[in-house]
Formats: structure tokens, sequence, C-alpha cells
């Protein structure tokens, strides 16, 4: 196979979650550029990364679903389904971290609710939906987006960290059991990025010259670092790969 046809998705459908915005917005770009036809899931209107998907030529439906609402993700597969006849791509990026750094014993089981209900509730509908769909049409590519913070403990955010390591294991679980029907499972995981995910850090001066002391690359990482991983993941550039957790974090996780 030519190198550049290795990353290539054409024909193929791929559904983003989370893509009005930060590293979702960018994936689906990403993707289109590939040759993907888009499904961009967001509870936010994502009109912008509609129209620069459109811009690069690829077929593009948005619809507003909340990840974490089973009967939102029934419409949102019945909707991509009617519109295109199948998933080849999922990319369960949509993600929220805790309403700041509050001391566990002092935080509440509603906060750890909502983030445990998004984070790993509303990755765990999607996969279970939407898989369904890629066993019956004979495969697919599911790419789940967590974080080091699944891998290695942060303070004063334990649902945060409990879901995001949550995402690593049932994508591993998911991938022993769905290697027979062609659908592979595997994860991204980034260190800190440039999004508004990260602005409350970033606005600290001291809090973000302390977080990028513990990076050997000295910085935050940006989505157009992490796009590639999850197309190399998304495409038949991984094809031998399933269960894998990729690791993206300018050196944190190498100490
Ligand atoms: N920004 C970072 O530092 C960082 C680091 C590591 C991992 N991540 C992960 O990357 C992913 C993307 O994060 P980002 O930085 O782009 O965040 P972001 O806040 O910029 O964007 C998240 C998007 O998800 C959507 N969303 C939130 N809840 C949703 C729900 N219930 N249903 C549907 N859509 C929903 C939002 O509307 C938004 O468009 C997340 O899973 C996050 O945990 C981010």
């Amino acid at each position: 196979m030519e190198i550049s046809e290795l990353f290539r998705l054409d024909g193929r459908v791929a559904l983003v979650t989370g893509s009005a915005q930060g590293l979702g917005k960018d994936i689906a770009l990403t993707l289109a550029q590939a040759g993907a036809s888009l499904i961009l899931a967001d509870l936010a209107v994502a009109a912008e990364t509609a129209k620069q998907v459109e811009a690069v030529g690829a077929k593009c439906i948005s619809i507003q679903a909340d990840i974490s609402d089973e009967k939102a993700v029934e419409k949102l597969a019945r909707r991509s389904i009617k519109e295109y006849g199948k998933v080849d791509v999922l990319v369960n990026n949509a993600g929220i971290s805790q309403l700041g750094f509050i001391p566990t014993e002092e935080s509440s089981i509603e906060e750890w609710d909502r983030v445990i209900g998004v984070n790993l509730r509303g990755t765990f509908l999607c996969c279970k939906r939407i898989g369904k769909e890629m066993i019956k049409s004979g495969g697919g590519s599911i790419v789940n987006v967590s974080t080091t913070a699944g891998i290695n403990g942060v303070p004063r955010a334990p649902a945060y960290c409990a879901s995001k390591a949550g995402v690593n294991l049932l994508t591993k679980s998911l991938a022993l059991e769905w290697a027979r029907y062609h659908v592979r499972v595997n994860v991204v995981a980034p260190h800190y990025l440039e999004t508004a995910l990260s602005e409350g850090l970033r606005a600290s001066e001291k809090a973000y010259t302390g977080l990028v002391k513990q990076i050997p690359l000295r910085r935050f990482g940006k989505t157009s670092e992490i796009v590639g991983a999850v197309l190399f993941l998304a495409s038949g550039a991984s094809s031998y790969m399933t269960g894998s957790v990729v690791v993206v974090d300018g050196g944190y996780l190498a100490q």
C-alpha cells in the first residue's frame, strides 16, 4: 500500500463527539481531510466545525446530543444510520473536567456523578450503541480520548481521574470482546492541551509554570499535535492494533 493511502478514510463515515470546539473540532477536520464523511455530535451547535469540514469538500451532518443521556445516544445512532447507513469510525472525544480542584472530603456526589456521567457513562453509551452498528456492518474503529490523568493520579480530581481510567479499561474490555467482529477499540491519552478545558490552569501564571516544569518538552500540547494519533488509530495504518493506550504527552509519563 502507498504510504499516503495508509491514513486515507475515503468512503468511510466518522462520528466525533464533542466536535463543536477544542480537540474534537480539530479531529473532525482531520478525518474530513483524510476523506471521511462526518457526523458532528455535541451538546452545542457545531456550526463552525461544519463550515470548515464542508470547506474541505467532505459531507457532514451535525446533531445536538448529550452523550450521557441514553435516549439522546439512541437518536444520534438512528439519525446517523438513516443518513449514511453505517458508521466506520467513532471518536469518543466529548469530556468534561471537574469544577475546580476541591478537596475530595468537601466535594459533592452531584459533581462526581456529573463527571462520571459524561466521561465514562457517555463513552460507554456511544461505544455500546455505535459498536452495535459496527458489528452489524462488519467492523470499525473506535478511538476513545482519555488523558494521562487516567493513568497517573492528580490530587483533588478523583472523578476526572477515575472516569478516564475507566475509559482506558472499558477500551481494553471492548477490544477483547469485539476483536472477533473486526471492531478495534483504542485510546489516545493526551497530557495538558491548550483548549478551553485547561483555561483555568493557564489563567494562573504560577500554576501554569509549575505544571509546565513537570513536562519534559516544557509546554502544553496543541490539538494539532494530537490529531495525528487519532487519525492513525482511526485508519488502516493501525489495523493490527486494538486495546492500546497511545500516550501523547510531551514526555510526561516517561519520568
Ligand atoms: N484540554 C486538556 O488539557 C485535555 C488533556 C487531556 C485530555 N483531554 C480530553 O480531550 C477531550 C476534549 O477536550 P477539550 O480540551 O477539547 O475540551 P473542550 O471543553 O474544549 O471541548 C469539549 C466539547 O465536548 C462537548 N461536550 C461536553 N459535554 C458533552 C456532553 N454531555 N455531550 C456531548 N458533548 C459534550 C462540549 O460542548 C465541547 O464542545 C476530553 O475528553 C478531555 O478530557 C483534554
